[in-house]
């Protein structure tokens, strides 16, 4: 079998999942050369070699060391993107990267991304304007201008700042403020880092899309749905994302043939217009969409440059493509299409006491074991996956960190025996963790098919 050399740029479950990929290829013998976050059990353990740290500069010393044994790299987490990774590597190795170069990370900026969906396809813009508190000589003029905003969008708004924030400085009417003083001390407090969004608040049902691309071709993938809020029933904060789930096939229950159909259009007319100066920019995922369906059609809610965590879980498990050989049609330019196999996925994550504000406090012990639910493979063969996230190995033994744990993805026919398997795997975590019980289930996707029911009319 041929020898692949690949770089793998980690964070958590979701370069777990990509590394899992790697390491299936049916054509390829896979090493990996994992940059990780932090020793992941699941990546470091059958890494050929792995270098721990967030340092763009040293990943690239890394990369150097091994630039014999590497034909390519992968990128997951947002940070290094938007930070040049590629870049810098590409610049100081003969590795070819795939992720978008640091001009495309359109993630890095939502005021950018407000304004290219202006231009090229404003109607699935919500109502927006850009406020910075350097335009303004007094926080009196700022909070009439501000309030007059208010004003004309009824209080019905989105606050973001322009800068990711890991969805921790988006503030929405209704959920996290019920004043205007609310809604301008959130402002104060977000606007020292930058320009800051108020936007028109959405109301409807949420999918993403993520798009593969060469930087000629764009392809699109299944629609998925993520669950951002901590807590069953949607009542907690937003977190990173508490799993997720797809359908067999493009849409989901809730969405109609239609809404699949606009987002890919609005995803090309994106694309169409970054691409402008080159084929080789915007490799790997360089459009990560979040949509919203709602009663005038498809909205977009932001706008990422890389696989989605958790969604990209839900999708790889299901490629039918040898994902090593995805790459290298990424790098020759002749990635036409993929194929994913008529399953539905559901992925669910387990994470810390604290994690989401389920307890204030934890103290205890943070060792996870997860061998009875890795064990539970020999049940399920290839429809369960256990994906540690923020995890890390000592010595013999593994300990959860701050973040999301640990993800289960189960895959079935259908998503009720897809969830069934993703909340076995979690049954038999043994670590203090908690998870919501309410992904991918029937109530709940009841409720969004409904709720787009009473929106349409
Ligand atoms: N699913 C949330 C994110 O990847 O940003």
């Amino acid at each position: 079998m041929e020898k692949v050399g690949i770089l793998l740029v980690s964070y958590g479950s979701r370069e777990a999942a990509i590394a899992d990929s790697f390491w299936r290829s049916e054509n390829y013998k896979v090493n990996i050369f994992d940059a990780d976050k932090q020793k992941n059990p699941f990546i470091v353990e059958r890494a050929t070699d792995y270098n721990i740290g967030q340092d763009l500069q040293k990943i690239c010393e890394f990369a150097k060391r091994h630039e014999d044994e590497i034909d390519f790299g992968i990128v997951g987490p947002e940070g290094h993107i938007i930070g040049g990774i590629r870049d810098i590597i590409e610049k100081e190795t003969k590795i070819p990267m795939i992720c978008p170069r640091k001009e495309y990370a359109i993630e890095g900026s939502k005021v950018s991304q407000r304004h290219l969906l202006e231009k090229c396809f404003p109607e699935a813009n919500p109502r927006f304007k850009v406020f910075n508190i350097k335009d303004y000589s007094s926080k009196y003029d700022l909070r009439k201008d501000v309030y007059s905003w208010l004003d004309e969008l009824e209080n019905q708004v989105a606050v973001k700042p322009d800068a990711p924030a890991t969805g921790k400085g988006v503030g929405v009417w209704g959920d996290h403020f019920s004043t205007r003083e609310e809604v301008f001390n959130h402002f104060i407090f977000i606007c020292d880092y930058g320009p800051v969004v108020i936007e028109e608040k959405i109301e409807g049902e949420e999918f993403s899309l993520q798009f593969f691309s060469d930087g000629k071709h764009l392809v699109p993938t299944e629609a998925v749905r993520d669950y951002k809020r901590a807590f069953d029933g949607d009542r907690g904060i937003n977190t990173g994302g508490m799993g997720s789930y797809k359908s067999q096939g493009k849409k989901l229950p809730f969405m109609d043939q239609e809404d699949w159909e606009a987002g890919l259009e609005i995803g090309k007319k994106i694309f169409k217009e970054l691409k402008v100066n080159g084929d080789k920019e915007l490799l790997g995922i360089p459009l990560y969409m979040a949509y919203i369906c709602t009663a005038e059609g498809v909205k977009v809610l932001e706008i990422n440059s890389r696989p989605g965590d958790p969604e990209i879980q839900n999708l790889l498990p299901t490629l039918e493509d040898d994902f090593v050989d995805v790459c290298f049609r990424i790098l020759d330019g002749n990635l036409t299409r993929l194929n994913f196999a008529k399953k539905a996925s559901v992925v669910t994550y387990a994470v810390p006491m604290t994690y989401g504000g389920y307890r204030t406090v934890f103290s205890g012990d943070s060792r996870v074991d997860l061998i009875k639910s890795r064990k539970l493979s020999e049940k399920y063969g290839d429809a369960i996956r256990i994906y540690p996230g923020s995890m890390e190995l000592r010595g013999k033994e593994t300990y959860a960190l701050g973040s999301r744990t640990v993800c289960t993805v189960g895959i079935a026919d259908d998503i009720e025996s897809a969830r069934s398997i993703s909340l076995e795997g979690i049954v038999a975590i043994d670590g203090p963790l908690w998870n919501r019980w309410d992904i991918g289930s029937k109530e709940h996707i009841v409720k969004s098919v409904e709720h787009m029911k009473s929106l349409r009319g």
